[in-house]
């Protein structure tokens, strides 16, 4: 066998070291020397090596690629991304909500479906989930919501008693937890699901034309899911089996693919849809707006430093590039505070200026200074100036996407549509999507996660919510959970949980 050849081992500085398995020290048997620099920087350096884990959807990883249009969408956008002919680099990571770093990728839940688009223009970045909808409308709702899916402050257990009693609680909820509770609750893997910006964008074309757009990436695999029994077994064999599967795929050459389609609506038809198009718990029917194809999105390149290119990617909506702006949806307007905001916290201020982070395009910026900058600044280092810095073109980039707001300042719900309410796209996806099998797994999938956990009053208020969302589906669950727990002794579940039941004592 050929002798394996090393680079010499140096320093953080570069400088030869001398060893790499003994440490400085007075004699053989004697005391370490604190002048041993270079084993100090191996201990200082490892105890820095972690940085926090992302809120939510910590538990990821992803690789690179590009995006290539193969439609013509130039009459709804300028963005130099979606131009005929154009191919952007990218880079693009999965992930599941509520996990922790280490937890399994086969738990039901929602797959975060985030790209960064390195354009001509700027980062563009999607940050979609597998989910044309989410859980809730209104941002104020989203921390307890997320907190609702992770930890309980006693025994710190995630438990499904508080994930169902904040769902059944917030009925808006429906559409997507039916929607998690059925087979897309658990893609086979991230190659075979597909991904949505969920919420409602603005397109503006090259006359300065609004549109509003939906996009769905929809996977050239095919859509595949686990069973709830296969994704226990697959928690238990393999924790990071989405991870791997991804990597190996790529390793060999086998480079999965998703085309990009959008929906499209005319600025005008807003007020009048019959859904809030701007309502994140809403799809919009096909029929009514149908897809048009784009281009399509391959994944080519794994990381080679996942830390580096993965977990100190910095993926924020509000990276958005001429052509493409944001809409009322209130989610997503307050998502493009969110997350510039986690990452000055999670990776640091100059988190840009980071290979994965930093734009292909020309940065001219007065931003400058901080905790490891990198990029160099020059003067002069304000705007106005007469010293020839950069000036903002507002020629070349028109007006802002905008649209008309008016009203007294308020705390309120939005305004209702027609056919607005919180049951009837969760129940149309019960009845005219899924079919018999698809029914028969969602009913046992419920059940089961009922059974694990869910107490009264909350396990009453879910049968009510289920039948809102279907009638014989509502009557199905409601059967199973009161079947399966006449075969029980409650005495035994209090033994199981000695915080609940405590609670509960209190209560
Ligand atoms: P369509 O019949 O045109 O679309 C139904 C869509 O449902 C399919 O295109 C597919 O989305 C998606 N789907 C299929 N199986 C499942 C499943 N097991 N879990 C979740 N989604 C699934 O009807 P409409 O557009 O009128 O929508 C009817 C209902 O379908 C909606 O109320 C909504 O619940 C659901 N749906 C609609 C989507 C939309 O954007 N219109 C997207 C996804 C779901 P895909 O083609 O994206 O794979
Ligand atoms: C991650 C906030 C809703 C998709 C995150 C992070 C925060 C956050 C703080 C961690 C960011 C980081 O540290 O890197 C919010 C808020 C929301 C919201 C405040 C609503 C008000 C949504 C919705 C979607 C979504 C609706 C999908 C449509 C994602 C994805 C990630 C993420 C995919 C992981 C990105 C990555 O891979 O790095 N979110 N989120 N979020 N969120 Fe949201």
């Amino acid at each position: 066998m050929a002798k394996v050849q090393h680079t010499p081992t140096t320093t953080d500085a570069g400088a030869p070291v001398e060893s790499d398995e003994h440490s400085l020290t007075v004699g053989a048997g004697g005391p370490i020397l604190l002048q041993d620099a270079y084993l100090i920087e191996q201990m200082a350096q490892f105890n820095r090596e972690r940085i926090p884990e992302r809120q939510p959807h910590a538990k990821g990883s992803g690789a690179f690629g590009n995006f290539r249009v193969t439609g013509d969408v130039s009459a709804y956008t300028r963005a130099a991304l979606f131009q005929p002919g154009t191919t952007t680099e990218l880079v693009a990571r999965f992930s599941t909500v509520a996990g922790e770093r280490g937890s399994p990728d086969t738990w039901r839940d929602p797959r975060g479906f985030a790209v960064k688009f390195y354009t001509s223009e700027g980062n563009y970045d999607m940050v979609g989930n597998n989910t044309p909808v989410f859980f809730v409308k209104d941002p104020m709702k989203f921390q307890h919501f997320i907190r609702s899916q992770k930890r309980r402050a006693d025994n710190n257990l995630r438990d499904h008693d508080m994930q169902w009693d904040f769902w059944t609680l917030s009925p808006e909820s429906a559409h997507q937890v039916t929607w998690l509770m059925g087979d897309r609750g658990i893609p086979r893997t991230w190659r075979h699901m597909n991904g949505y910006t969920s919420h409602t964008y603005m397109w503006i074309n090259a006359s300065g034309e609004r549109f509003w757009v939906k996009y769905h990436f929809k996977t050239d695999q095919g859509i595949e899911h686990f069973t709830q029994h296969e994704a226990d077994q697959m928690a238990s064999a393999d924790t990071d089996y989405h991870t791997r599967d991804l990597f190996e795929h790529i390793r060999d050459g086998k480079y999965p693919s998703w085309t990009l389609y959008v929906q499209l609506m005319p600025y005008e038809d807003a007020p009048g849809y019959r859904f809030n198009p701007f309502d994140l718990t809403k799809v919009w029917p096909h029929g009514d707006y149908p897809l048009h194809e784009v281009g399509t999105m391959t994944l080519d390149r794994n990381p080679t430093d996942n830390h580096a290119q993965i977990e100190q990617a910095a993926f924020q909506p509000n990276n958005l590039v001429p052509g493409i702006g944001p809409s009322p949806d209130r989610m997503l307007l307050a998502r493009l505070f969110s997350y510039a905001d986690s990452h000055r916290y999670r990776i640091g201020g100059n988190y840009q200026q980071l290979p994965v982070n930093a734009p292909v395009a020309e940065v001219n910026t007065y931003s400058k200074d901080g905790a490891m900058a990198y990029r160099l600044t020059s003067d002069p280092v304000y705007a106005p100036n007469s010293k020839g810095g950069p000036a903002a073109d507002t020629d070349r980039h028109g007006n802002p996407p905008s649209w008309h707001a008016d009203g007294e300042i308020t705390r309120a719900a939005y305004v209702s549509h027609a056919e607005d309410d919180d049951w009837g796209q969760a129940g149309t996806m019960v009845r005219e999507v899924f079919d018999d099998a698809a029914r028969d797994r969602l009913v046992d999938n419920v059940v089961g996660h009922l059974l694990n956990g869910v107490t009264e009053p909350v396990l009453v208020r879910a049968f009510t919510y289920w039948r809102n969302v279907d009638p014989d589906v509502g009557a199905r669950i409601e059967e199973g959970v009161r079947a399966k727990q006449g075969e029980k002794d409650p005495k035994a579940d209090q033994q199981a949980n000695p915080a609940r039941s405590s609670m509960q004592r209190k209560a």
